[in-house]
C-alpha cells in the first residue's frame, strides 16, 4: 500500500452507508406459559396429537423475557390462568395505542375468555379500555407502522373491526388479505423494524394487498418461505435490536446488512401452538 493513503475497508464503507438505526425503550405485556399445552386445534400448526412439554415452553419463553429485560424493555406480566393454554400469545389479548386498549373477541370459543381477562388487566394499569363489538385478536392482526395501522383479515379478525379501530384511533387503518391458513394473523406474515420499514412475506397475501404493500413499502424485506415457515417474520423490534426466531437464518441476514441487530431466540415449543417471538409480546403504548 502507498504511505500516507489509507484504504478504506470495504466492510466499513457498507456499514457507513447505512441508515442509522436508532433503538427505542419499548413497554410490552407478555404472559408466562404455565398452562401452556395443545389440546385443540384452531390453526394448522397445532396438532393435540402431539405432546407438549410446559417446562420447556416456560424455559423457552424465559429467554425471551430475559433477552427483553437485557435489551432495557419494560416488561409488565399478567397472570395466566389455568384452561386458557393459548393465553401466553399475549398479542392476542389487544391492541394498544394512545393510552388506549382496544380489546380482543376471539374467534373461537376456546380463546374467548381471554378478552375480558387482558381487558381487566389493561383497566388496572390505567388504560382506556375500548370493548370491541367485532371479532378481532388484538396485535395478531393489527400492526402500527408509523402512523397508520396496517389491519390483517382472512382467518381472524372480521374486516368491521378495521372500520372499529379507524374510528377509535383516527388514524390511516390499511385492510390486508390474508390467504394462506398457516399464516392466519397478520404478525405471521409481516414484521415492523420501525416507523418506516417492515418485512414480509408476499405469498401469505392476495394481489390487491400486494399492490399495496409494494407501493408503500419498496424497500421492505422479502423473506423467504423456508424462514416464513417456521414463523421466522413472526418477530419484535425496537428499530435496532430485533429479537427474530433463531432458525430465520435468511431473515437474520438480510436484518444485518441493512443495519439492524437480529438477535435469535429458540420458541420451538410455542410454536407447537402457531406462535412465535411476536405473538408473546403486546407492545403497550402510553
Ligand atoms: N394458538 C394460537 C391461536 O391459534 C396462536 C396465536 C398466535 N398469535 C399470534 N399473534 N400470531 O390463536
Amino acid at each position: 500500500t502507498v504511505p500516507g493513503l489509507t484504504v478504506p475497508n470495504p466492510d466499513e464503507s457498507i456499514a457507513s452507508a447505512r441508515p442509522e438505526r436508532i433503538p427505542v425503550r419499548r413497554t410490552i405485556l407478555m404472559c408466562k406459559p404455565d398452562y401452556f399445552t395443545v389440546v385443540y386445534r384452531i390453526n394448522p400448526w397445532m396438532d393435540p396429537a402431539i405432546p407438549t412439554d410446559t417446562a420447556l415452553a416456560v424455559a423457552q419463553w424465559q429467554t425471551l423475557y430475559d433477552t427483553y429485560v437485557g435489551l432495557g424493555f419494560d416488561v409488565h406480566l399478567i397472570d395466566p390462568i389455568d384452561g386458557l393454554p393459548d393465553m401466553v400469545y399475549a398479542a392476542n389479548g389487544g391492541f394498544v395505542v394512545d393510552n388506549i386498549a382496544y380489546g380482543a373477541a376471539f374467534t373461537y370459543p376456546e380463546r374467548q375468555p381471554e378478552g375480558p381477562a387482558y381487558m381487566d388487566w389493561f383497566r388496572e394499569s390505567g388504560f382506556d379500555v375500548r370493548v370491541p363489538v367485532e371479532i378481532n385478536e388484538g396485535e395478531g392482526d393489527f400492526l402500527l407502522v408509523g402512523d397508520a395501522i396496517l389491519a390483517g383479515t382472512g382467518f381472524r379478525s372480521a374486516s368491521n373491526s378495521h372500520e372499529e379501530v379507524s374510528a377509535i384511533y383516527g388514524r390511516p387503518v390499511i385492510t390486508l388479505n390474508l390467504i394462506n391458513p398457516s399464516f392466519y394473523h397478520l404478525d405471521t406474515a409481516i414484521a415492523v423494524l420501525d416507523d418506516t420499514n417492515i418485512a414480509y412475506l408476499p405469498s401469505a397475501f392476495d394481489e390487491p394487498s400486494l399492490v399495496i404493500l409494494r407501493e408503500r413499502y419498496p424497500d421492505a424485506i422479502i423473506v423467504t418461505e423456508e424462514d416464513a415457515a417456521i414463523l421466522g417474520l413472526n418477530s419484535y423490534s425496537d428499530g435496532y435490536n430485533v429479537v427474530i426466531a433463531a432458525r430465520a437464518k435468511d431473515f437474520e441476514r438480510q436484518l444485518r446488512a441493512r443495519g439492524y441487530n437480529p438477535i435469535g431466540v429458540d420458541l420451538s415449543e410455542l410454536l407447537l401452538g402457531g406462535g412465535g417471538v411476536k405473538c408473546c409480546t403486546l407492545e403497550l403504548r402510553r
